[in-house]
């Protein structure tokens, strides 16, 4: 699986970790920056990485920032993008599981880099259950589609 990550000023260390990460478990990661500690609009990273998620060439998406809102927010503007910004364990899971989110949001000043690893962990793992679940996110789409 191809995942997409990126990070502001807010989320390097937590980004980087990630990407040691991911790549350890054998994940093919495409790295959208930031690279080094320079302050970015947070908008200018999730567009790159929400693009990936909508243009297929990667699966999932991870972007972390100071909270993980203004990513999530940025990202929620692309077409097809369902991201989700969380900081425990049960919505890591089931945003995958029930909302079929396709973009991890994590904030770098509200969670430890231990627990986003155990985070990334549970989302990349979680497939989406569908049925119902389906229904619901089709009609998270209709939105877009009418809007
Ligand atoms: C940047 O200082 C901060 O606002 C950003 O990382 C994020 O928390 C926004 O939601």
């Amino acid at each position: 699986m191809k995942i997409a990550i990126g990070c502001d000023h807010g989320g390097l260390e937590h980004k980087n970790a990630i990407k040691e990460h991911l790549s350890s478990r054998g994940f093919e990661v495409c790295d959208f920056g930031i690279y080094e500690q320079v302050s970015v609009d947070y908008p200018d990273i999730a567009v790159k990485v929400a693009g990936a998620i909508k243009n297929k060439e990667c699966e999932l998406g991870i972007l972390v920032c100071g909270t993980g809102i203004g990513m999530s927010l940025a990202a929620n503007k692309v077409k097809g993008i369902r991201a989700a910004a969380v900081s425990e364990h049960f919505s890591a899971k089931y945003t995958r599981l029930h909302n079929n989110s396709n973009i991890l949001c994590l904030g770098g000043r509200v969670i430890g880099v231990g627990t986003a690893l155990e985070l990334v962990d549970l989302f990349v793992d979680t497939e989406f259950e569908g049925g119902r679940h389906a229904t619901r996110v089709d009609k998270i789409t209709a939105i877009e589609e009418i809007n």
